[in-house]
């Protein structure tokens, strides 16, 4: 992998660090998890990933780095696979942060230009990784472009060393961002939606629903998690929420509207 080695490192267990310490704390300029300012910086970020994406994805990188070291310990010398990481500003932040991380992406169309070195083209399905390769598997947003999640997942748990993390987060079908660029109004009906983002922009929409984009709901999800021997629940909270982020996610019915994108960090099992 381009001179960077894999390492097969242990990994503190902190769920989450107790420390009250958030990436801004440690150096990394975010606002602590969970808090209202959080919350509407990333939301004015995501207001503004058209005019600036490098500035939006930086951020909701260092965010998701935070939220791993929360979960996880710091990431320095740690292996962090990003699983469908896309343009990979998350693998770069990772290895900002002293991580051998490396980036599996199947699609060449989602790379950077210069996308991190050492990438890899691959399917989440079938990651070209020994068992237990990895301290940290990550995948943001992802899960609800997979027409089979839990296989997925069982990908991701594979090349999980025992004890280490998995970090999952996806946009949820009835979340009010569930039909992606066509949200809201995959509430009326994914055609409809598709048909009237055609409509008012003159582009064909990214995402077909059934082809790249599955509808995923979070109570189905958490069943079939907790069914699985290969990993446990340690958090399943709103990734982006400002309070309540792992209450709202308890309450049946509610937790479909209300969680927008569902943040699962996942312990390998056995430890
Ligand atoms: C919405 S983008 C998310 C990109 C990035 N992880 C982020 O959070 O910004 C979805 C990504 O999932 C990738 N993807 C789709 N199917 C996949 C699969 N079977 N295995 C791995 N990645 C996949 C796509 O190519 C795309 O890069």
């Amino acid at each position: 992998m381009n001179g960077r080695r894999m390492t097969d490192r242990g990994m503190t267990h902190r769920e989450p660090d107790g420390t009250g310490m958030s990436g801004r704390d440690r150096g990394g300029g975010t606002p602590k998890d969970p808090s209202l300012r959080r919350s509407l910086a990333l939301f004015r970020a995501f207001m503004r990933e058209q005019e600036d994406p490098d500035a939006c994805y930086a951020l909701l990188a260092r965010d998701a780095a935070d939220q791993v070291e929360a979960y996880g310990g710091p990431v320095a010398g740690r292996v962090v696979v990003d699983v469908g990481g896309g343009s990979g500003h998350f693998t770069e932040e990772f290895r900002r942060r002293g991580a051998d991380a490396f980036l599996f992406e199947p699609d060449v169309r989602e790379l950077a230009e210069k996308p991190p070195e050492g990438t890899v083209l691959a399917d989440g399905y079938l990651l070209p990784l020994r068992d237990g390769a990895a301290d940290v598997t990550f995948s943001s947003n992802v899960l609800e472009h997979v027409a089979d999640p839990q296989t997925f997942l069982s990908e991701l748990a594979r090349v999980t060393r025992p004890g280490g993390l998995v970090y999952v987060s996806f946009t949820n079908w009835l979340s009010p961002w569930g039909g992606h660029e066509w949200a809201p109004w995959h509430y009326l009906g994914a055609e409809r939606a598709r048909a009237r983002y055609r409509r008012r922009t003159g582009r064909p929409a990214k995402h077909t629903l059934g082809e790249n984009l599955f509808p995923v709901h979070i109570g189905t999800t958490l069943r079939q998690v907790r069914g699985r021997s290969d990993v446990r629940i340690v958090s399943a909270r709103s990734r982006y929420w400002p309070f309540l982020t792992e209450t709202v996610v308890k309450v049946p019915g509610l937790r479909e509207f209300a969680t927008w994108n569902l943040l699962l960090i996942l312990r390998r099992c056995p430890e």
